[in-house]
């Protein structure tokens, strides 16, 4: 079989990336650029101002993803682009860049979902994974445990009822004035704080339910803030960061082994922006160990947003004969597993 070269764009929130990917596995590039510094002074993503900035930067960031690579447009056999979930100005910058590259170069175009590309990233990192296997994605906008049967399959087991955990790190990290994004900040400053010295909720819901809910948790923290303020009292922010970040971790690791049980299965998938976290890596691997479950994530730059991931995903799509037309459109709720082309 001719070996595939995918051309792979991400545009879905701040980072503006694009890859090239051998037959799903071989990163020849991936460039991503960071517009965090950007929206730093806002403390958070501004729609607007992101998709203005991929505008501004999708093409150079292409044309450096096919340098880098040592490839043309000539060398490509498709173009993949994330369809959503994400920022609906965002997505559009890279599906339109996306579409008028599969109409020139006359090349397939393939739409990712963006969770999907999360999850294989994976697949880049450990080639040697097999299924049926267990995958908590975790990033800004979701928090969903996942079970695979084999590529492309996906079943929900559990998904969070409000907010995702990412965004519970960095509404805490803003509300700590720690900046954003909260999650490497609040985890950084957690490293020298003591995570058993305030007591806060973890929520489980239902005996059985493997949804996930850190509203509680997220009011708990801003409660103690404004108690401690109201009464003149220094906070250890130390302290508070370490033990949010390990209610959220006890959650996070007590619900993936019980889908893993559930499921039977004896591989657990960690992925999305929030697996970048040490301490959830290092609690669930250690958990899984005692039960003989082996944890795979991928290293931090795959974790968060980036081309390469999606490039992945699109691989086991294109060699299935998946194609979009080129009235993809941005889909901002996308769902996992449920095709909208
Ligand atoms: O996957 P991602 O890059 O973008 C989305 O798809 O949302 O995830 C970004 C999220 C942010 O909420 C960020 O605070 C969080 O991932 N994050 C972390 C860490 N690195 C990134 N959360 C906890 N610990 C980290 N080390
Ligand atoms: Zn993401």
């Amino acid at each position: 079989m001719t070996q595939s070269t995918i051309l792979a764009i991400e545009t879905s929130c701040d980072e503006t990336s694009a890859a090239v990917v051998v037959d799903g596995r071989e990163v020849l590039s991936n460039v991503i650029s960071s517009q965090v510094p950007v929206h730093q002074k806002y403390g958070g993503v501004v729609p607007e101002i992101a998709s203005r900035k991929h505008v501004e930067l999708i093409n150079s960031v292409v044309a450096e993803a096919l340098e880098l690579a040592g490839k043309t447009f000539a060398d490509l056999s498709a173009v993949a682009v994330t369809y959503g979930p994400g920022l609906v100005g965002a997505l559009l910058v890279g599906l339109s860049t996306a579409k008028a590259m599969a109409y020139t170069l006359n090349i397939p175009l393939v739409g990712v979902n963006h969770m999907e590309g999360h999850i294989y990233a994976n697949f880049l990192a450990h080639p040697e994974l097999e299924f049926p296997l267990v995958c908590l994605v975790v990033s800004g906008g979701h928090s969903d445990l996942v079970y695979m049967a084999g590529h492309g399959q996906y079943e929900i087991l559990g998904r969070t009822r409000d907010d995702a955990a990412g965004e519970a790190f960095d509404k805490i990290a803003r509300a700590l004035g720690l900046g954003y994004p909260g999650g490497p900040l609040v985890s950084k400053v957690a490293e020298e704080g003591d995570d058993q010295a305030i007591l806060l909720p973890r929520a489980y819901l239902e005996p059985d339910s493997l949804d996930f809910s850190f509203s509680g948790l997220k009011s708990a923290v801003l409660n103690y803030l404004n108690r401690a303020e109201q009464k003149g009292e220094e906070v250890n922010k130390a302290d508070l960061a370490a033990s949010f970040q390990r209610a959220v971790t006890d959650v996070l690791v007590d619900k993936t082994m019980q889908a893993a049980r559930l499921k039977k299965v004896k591989t657990i998938l960690l992925a999305g922006g929030v697996a970048a976290n040490r301490q959830l890596r290092e609690s669930l691997a250690a958990r899984a160990a005692d039960h003989n479950l082996q944890v795979f994530y991928p290293p931090p730059i795959l974790c968060t947003d980036n081309g390469a991931m999606i490039g992945a995903a699109a691989y086991f799509k294109f060699i299935k004969g998946i194609r979009a037309g080129l009235t993809l459109n941005a889909v901002p709720t996308l769902k996992l597993g449920i095709e909208e082309y």
